[in-house]
């Protein structure tokens, strides 16, 4: 082990944007897309960033916050 250690803060990230919204994602239809769908990661959380592998969902529940992806979408 490197030895190094990472400290994990349980504080949100969205202080203001969306409040009211139980997660706020954004999606955006791109004509030339390679696969029909990808999901970029906003919470930073991630372990395959930039791409969103699902941890906002258990940042959200730690934090009380509301991150998603944003999502490319092929026409
Ligand atoms: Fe960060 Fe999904 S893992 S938005």
């Amino acid at each position: 082990r490197s030895g190094r250690m990472v400290v994990v803060r349980a504080e949100g990230i969205n202080p203001e944007i969306r409040k009211t919204e139980d997660k706020v994602v954004d999606s955006v239809i791109v004509t030339e897309l390679a696969k029909p769908l990808t999901a970029y990661c906003r919470c930073w959380r991630s372990a395959t960033f930039p791409l969103c592998d699902g941890s906002h969902v258990k940042h959200n529940k730690a934090t009380g916050d509301n991150v998603g992806p944003l999502l490319l979408k092929k026409q």
